[in-house]
């Protein structure tokens, strides 16, 4: 019988983790456990920063972005040793069963614990949405939001003074966020990790759009591309056949605060929810994952072993639509 559960948001925040926080302790609740919330991830697992969470403790963050756990990355405890400790921790805490929002890195140590015997469940918490196994992650779609936005307000001073717009956005190894970025906010050509044209390219792209007369053009690139946004303005402006002016934008964390978006509140509530259903019904070792419409559970190892992969629809669509 669990008594004790502890939550930990861990890896880079995304908006909605407090909104998981929430849920997560108000479900305990409800089922008569006692919620510990561990500050600042593994970091604080290892230094026994454990607070109790009651209901007061979770009122009026349900739109706040950030996480009012904080967050770390930590490096002691991807070693044995550290493990060890963090176990140790949880022991004299009395903690029965732990649940971890984050991404690929706080995962692999979620199993690592789940290896040694000790009972958790992940939830996936990441803008890059590039966690395999689970349709969307935590804060993905605000992050998405906020790109969009973003886009929408330099294509209005790219329009005034008849220029093109490269714009950077974050995801680490994945081009998601580029790639939905670039179709939804119309963007000329996207460069991202997973298919990446050339610099030659994108400018015959930016100049065909100025020979068709458009007053502006973006290129959305992915920080994760195997040449840097700034190099590619450099090489544009050089290039007297783009025929703009050329500016950029490198979007950073500006993605990964603000208000969780309708879609990212019921997401991480129903992820938190289920996280702690999932630990009742006495599960370890498995992630929570959106599958279509569904709440799922998937392995922790199986989520681990590799990238979510982009759909390649998508960049055939945002080929054809940019026309
Ligand atoms: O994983 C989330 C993310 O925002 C990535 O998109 C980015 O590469 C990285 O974290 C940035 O990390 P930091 O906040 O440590 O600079």
């Amino acid at each position: 019988m669990l008594k004790r559960i502890a939550v930990m948001t861990s890896g880079g925040d995304s908006p909605g983790m407090n909104a998981c926080i929430r849920a997560v302790v108000r479900t305990g609740m409800e089922y008569g456990f006692e919620v510990y919330g561990i500050r600042q991830a593994y970091t604080g697992l290892l230094n026994g920063d454990f607070e109790l969470l009651t209901s007061v403790e979770v009122s009026g963050i349900l739109q706040r972005g950030g996480t009012i756990l904080q967050t770390a990355r930590n490096e002691e405890f991807r070693t044995p040793a550290g493990q060890k400790k963090g176990l140790r921790r949880l022991n004299e805490h009395n903690i029965d069963a732990m649940i971890v929002v984050g991404g690929n890195g706080s995962l692999t140590g979620a199993l690592k614990l789940h290896e040694a015997g000790f009972q958790v469940v992940g939830v996936p918490g990441s803008i890059d949405n590039d966690i395999f196994g689970t349709d969307m992650a935590i804060g993905v779609d605000t992050a998405l939001n906020t790109i969009l936005d973003a886009l929408d307000r330099l294509r209005d001073t790219a329009s005034s003074h008849q220029r093109a717009f490269i714009i950077e956005t974050m995801g680490r190894g994945s081009g998601y966020l580029a790639l939905m970025g670039s179709i939804l906010g119309g963007a000329e050509i996207v460069i991202t990790p997973e298919h990446e044209p050339t610099m030659a390219e994108v400018a015959k792209s930016l100049g065909d759009a100025y020979v068709r007369g458009k007053s502006h053009a973006i290129a959305v690139i992915a920080e994760g591309a195997s040449y840097t946004a700034t190099a590619l303005t450099d090489y544009l402006s050089k290039d007297p056949d783009v025929g703009f002016e050329v500016r950029l934008t490198i979007l950073g964390h500006i993605q990964r605060g603000g208000k969780p978006s309708a879609f990212d509140r019921l997401l991480a509530t129903r992820m938190g929810v289920k996280a702690v259903n999932a630990l009742r019904d006495g599960t370890s070792g498995s992630m929570v994952a959106l599958a279509g419409r569904k709440m799922d559970l998937i392995p922790l190892k199986d989520a681990i072993s590799q990238v979510r992969p982009i759909n390649e629809d998508y960049f055939q669509m945002a080929r054809f639509l940019s026309r």
